[in-house]
């Protein structure tokens, strides 16, 4: 299994971005997460398709982890991927029903990037059993999604820790992500819970980038290594 870190743009200056995917490249990150937020699914309005397009400039050779907060996601898959997206999460809950979800899955795969579905903090993690087989990736929300700089909800642990089981028992190849309040201090305890994909917005964007994001993957390298 491979330990990645996706740093969140969505706390970074937009004004600086080329220097900034620069940084993070410099400190060994080979994903770049992008949360796309609509101003229904959730209270807050963040940035669209032009604006990745513009980052796919500077970060050609990085994961474009594209996490759309929005709903009805199908409506626009076709537009993240031209844009530049090599994986699109979206949530369960802003499907209709299982029908939508796998339609969904299935025209985000019918372009030949991967697929991932999230769950934000209230929805049970067993909701996401049935996409197993489907999808790449599983993001557990550790806040509740819409905006960056938010605590970690320590009842995360125990839903990484589920979620995780499950992707063993189904025999699936499946990566499991957290986003939400990740920090120095509670990276250690998120990764022996069984997530081996970190969102960090404010902890990687805010201060020093190269170090910051250095100091996680470091983290990450030892963490491989002792597997
Ligand atoms: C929240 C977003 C996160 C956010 C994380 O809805 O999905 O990706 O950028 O930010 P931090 O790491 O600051 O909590
Ligand atoms: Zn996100």
């Amino acid at each position: 299994m491979e330990y990645i870190l996706s740093p969140s743009v969505l706390a970074a200056d937009f004004g600086r971005m080329e220097e900034q995917v620069n940084s993070v490249r410099e400190a060994g990150c080979k994903y770049l997460h992008l949360d796309v937020m609509d101003g229904v699914f959730v209270p807050s309005i963040s940035f669209g398709m032009p604006v990745i397009s513009s980052l796919r400039k500077y970060g050609k050779d990085l994961v474009f982890d594209v996490h759309l907060m929005i709903v009805h996601p199908k409506r626009y898959i076709k537009e993240f991927v031209d844009c530049g997206a090599d994986i699109i999460t979206f949530h369960l809950e802003a499907c209709d029903d299982e029908e939508e979800i796998f339609e969904t899955i299935r025209l985000i795969k019918s372009f030949g990037i991967e697929a991932g579905v999230t769950i934000k903090p209230g929805t049970p993690v067993s909701a996401v059993k049935p996409f197993l087989p489907e999808i790449r990736q599983f993001l557990i929300m550790s806040v509740e999604p819409g905006f960056g700089g938010q605590s970690f909800m320590p009842e995360a642990y125990d839903r990484l820790r589920e979620a995780r089981k499950m992707i063993e028992d189904s025999g699936c190849s499946v990566d499991l992500e957290v986003d939400g309040g990740v920090k120095e201090s509670n990276f250690d305890a998120i990764l022996e819970a069984g997530a081996n994909v970190i969102v960090a917005g404010t902890a990687v964007f805010r201060g020093n980038i190269e170090k910051n994001a250095s100091f996680f993957t470091k983290k990450l390298a030892i963490f491989s290594n002792k597997l």
